[in-house]
Parts: structure tokens; C-alpha cells; sequence
């Protein structure tokens, strides 16, 4: 008894507001989850892991051991993440990061990212990119611009979509900072997800013969057309310009949300902003899953017949999750989506064949925003559903 209410008093959801707490019990989450925040490690993610020989995989953990003075391990069942065990370690004492060999992101980003299952020659749309780990990371595995002539047909597209003009300059940074020698395909635009309309590249975009199509290129050279991005490499700058165009293979809707799941997040209210501020800032009114649905919407609209849809968000709440994904099924029927294990059945990858139906019947039935309970289709494996059909959607609680 004792050591319970000593254990009660180390955790730190003692601090929390009474609003949070009452969020966390009506989401169903145990308020002892946050404790585990200190032993967490720091994360990174080897750049182009799939390119890289194991002896030189050994050398790179040999050498953040090194600067980083604790071990470190590779991420189980994500491939090409690292655990450094000491999370206080800097990323500049790295070398390797200092060299653009690793770049710091979570575990769970990179299962979101690995989810979509993107493959070079892909066009891939991130409608809420910014500031732009996972964008990186696509825009590393659809291919990049040192392709071009050499594997044309592996030749991919990351378009990059943020509502924020200052967290796009953070990716447009970050993607100029890692594209090195290569040219990487990537597309930044400041606009609003929910109504973002730019056509995927055509196929063949890089041919010049392909991008002389009647009237393409000079009808695109108008300044300011809806569809120029913010920022583009000079290899897409031809591309953008022309007519026509194509749906996505691939689309990430990683949406913005309350962030209520993010135990770094969580732990700056303790350290920089001050606990009270917590209650409020993840009190989700309607307004949070009304955005995330129409992001999710306008993610599907782009999508092509046969594509995969990720829906992440960094939130524990059913309303953010359940809920968004619940009124969509709804809303599009049985026969065009249904659920499944981002990790069982279908794999990473996806093929859709382990889509059990009976579990979509049961969203369908829920009406958009009505209370969750534990029976409902979405919730039996908290974290760890997809949608999936002619055309997919993933839920992630990452
Ligand atoms: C969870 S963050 C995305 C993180 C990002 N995917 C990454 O891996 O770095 C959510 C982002 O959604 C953006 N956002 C909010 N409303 C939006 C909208 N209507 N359209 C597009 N982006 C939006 C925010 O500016 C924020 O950058």
C-alpha cells in the first residue's frame, strides 16, 4: 500500500489538470502511460538505410556509440531506426548526423511512413508535411532525382502540402540540406489540405518529348498559377507547368491534431509551458476531427483506384481517430474500404486481402460522432488498423 501511493506520487500525472485526467478516462487511457517518457531513448533514422551493406551499417552503430558514449541498438521490427539508449544526447555530437548520415525521428513516424508502403516510381502526396521528417524519408524511398536518364522508370514524386507557409520553409530547408548530389522530386505548397487540388506529375514528366503535350508548358509558365508550388527542384519545375496530370499512388494524411500522444509533447507542458495549459489544449471540440475528416477526404479524392491512404495522427483521442475513420467507412461503404491490421494480415505493405468485412459493417453502423465504446470496430486494437479496398486508409496512433 505503502509503495502504490509512493508510485502514485512519482507519476507525473499527478500534475496533470483535472481536464486532462478527465480526457484520458474517457478515452481510456491509463494516465500511467506518460510515466515512461524518461526511459525512452532518442531515435534516429539511418538515411538511405535499404542502400547501405551491413558492414557499413555496423561501422555507423559503432560510431554513435562512440560520440554518443551509450549503446546503441536497432529498432525492432522498423527498419533502419536506431535507439541511442541516452535520450539526452544531442544530435550535433553525432558525426554520423553531422554528416547526413542519420536524421532524429520517432519510431512510431517511421512506422507511419513504412505503412504507406511507398516504392520508387511512386507519386506520393503528404498533405499535412510539415516540418517534413516524413516527407524526408518518402522522398528518400519513391527515388530520387539522380535517377532521372539512369532508371527513368523508378523515377518518383513527393508533393509536400502544409498549411503553413513557415513550417514549409522548414521542410524546403530540410530537403535542401539532405539532397545532396541527387536532386530530390520534391513539391512544397503552402496551401489548405482540405481543398488542395495539384495533379500527381504525369507519367514520363521528366521526358522532355512527353512535357512538349499541346499547350502544356506555356499555359503553366503563367506566374502564380493555383498549382505552382512554393518550392520545387528545377528537374519539376518543367513538370509542374504542364497540363493534365494524374492521381496519387500514395497518400499520407499525418493530421493536425492535439498532440495528446506524443509523451515529449506531453512532458513540455511540465518543463516549458506549465501544466495548467494541458487541459485546454487537448480538449477536443468538433472542430479538430471536422478538419482531420476533410483532410482525410480531400486525401482520398487525390488518391488513385488501387492506391494506399496512411491517416495518422499523434492523438489518443477516439474522436481524432475512431471516430474520423468511423464517419469516413461511413460515409464511402463497404465495397469501397474496410478495416485491417496495419501489421497483421496484410502486412506493412498492404495487400488488402485480410480485410475483414463484418468489422467495417460494424463502423458504418456508428454514426460520425457518437461516443465511442469499446465495441466498435476501430477500437479492438487501439493503434493498429487500416482501411483498405480498391482503395486504402490506414489509422495510426503513432
Ligand atoms: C502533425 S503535424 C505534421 C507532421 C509532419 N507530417 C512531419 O512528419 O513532420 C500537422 C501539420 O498540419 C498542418 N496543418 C494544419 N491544418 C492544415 C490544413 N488545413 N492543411 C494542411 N496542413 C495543415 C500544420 O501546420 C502542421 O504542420
Amino acid at each position: 500500500m505503502a509503495q502504490d501511493s509512493a508510485a502514485t506520487q512519482d507519476s507525473v500525472a499527478t500534475h496533470f489538470p483535472q481536464s486532462f485526467l478527465g480526457f484520458l478516462r474517457d478515452n481510456g487511457i491509463d494516465p500511467s502511460i506518460y510515466d515512461v517518457y524518461d526511459g525512452q531513448p532518442r531515435y534516429v533514422r539511418i538515411v538511405r538505410h535499404a542502400q547501405r551493406s551491413s558492414d557499413e551499417l555496423r561501422g555507423l552503430v559503432a560510431q554513435i556509440e562512440e560520440d554518443a558514449q551509450c549503446a546503441v541498438t536497432a529498432v525492432d521490427g522498423v527498419a533502419g531506426f536506431l535507439a541511442i539508449a541516452d535520450r539526452t544526447v544531442r544530435l550535433a555530437q553525432l558525426r554520423a548526423y553531422r554528416e547526413r548520415l542519420v536524421v532524429g525521428m520517432d519510431a512510431s513516424s517511421g512506422i507511419a511512413v513504412q505503412a504507406l508502403a511507398a516504392a520508387p516510381g511512386h507519386n506520393v502526396l503528404d498533405l499535412c508535411c510539415a516540418p517534413g521528417a516524413k516527407l524526408l524519408y518518402l522522398a528518400e524511398t519513391v527515388g530520387d532525382g539522380a535517377a532521372v536518364g539512369a532508371d527513368a522508370a523508378n523515377v518518383g514524386s513527393v508533393t509536400g502540402v502544409d498549411i503553413s507557409p513557415h513550417r514549409i520553409g522548414t521542410c524546403r530547408s530540410l530537403i535542401k540540406r539532405h539532397a545532396g548530389a541527387g536532386r530530390m522530386l520534391v513539391r512544397l505548397y503552402a496551401q489548405d489540405g482540405t481543398v488542395f487540388s495539384a495533379a500527381a506529375p504525369r507519367a514520363r514528366w521528366w521526358d522532355p518529348l512527353a512535357a512538349r503535350d499541346p499547350g502544356g508548358a506555356a499555359r503553366g509558365r503563367q506566374r502564380g498559377a493555383a498549382d505552382e508550388p512554393l518550392f520545387a527542384a528545377k528537374l519539376m519545375r518543367t513538370e509542374y507547368a504542364c497540363s493534365g496530370g494524374d492521381l496519387y499512388d500514395r497518400v499520407l494524411v499525418d493530421a493536425e491534431c492535439t498532440h495528446d500522444g506524443s509523451l515529449a509533447h506531453v512532458h513540455k507542458y511540465g518543463a516549458e509551458w506549465g501544466w495548467g495549459e494541458l487541459g485546454a489544449r487537448v480538449h477536443c471540440d468538433a472542430d479538430m476531427p471536422f478538419l482531420q475528416s476533410r483532410l482525410l477526404e480531400n486525401g482520398w479524392r487525390l488518391l488513385r483506384p488501387g492506391g494506399l491512404l496512411v491517416y495518422s495522427t499523434c492523438s489518443l483521442s477516439r474522436l481524432q481517430n475512431e471516430h474520423v475513420l468511423g464517419g469516413f467507412l461511413a460515409r464511402h461503404g463497404a465495397d469501397e474500404a474496410c478495416l485491417e491490421p496495419v501489421f497483421g494480415g496484410g502486412g506493412g505493405g498492404g495487400s488488402g486481402e485480410g480485410c475483414p468485412g463484418p468489422r467495417l459493417r460494424g463502423i458504418a453502423t456508428s454514426p460520425a460522432w457518437a461516443p465511442a465504446t469499446d465495441d466498435d470496430a476501430c477500437a479492438t486494437r487501439p493503434g493498429w488498423t487500416r482501411a483498405c479496398r480498391a482503395r486504402r486508409a490506414c489509422l495510426l496512433r503513432a
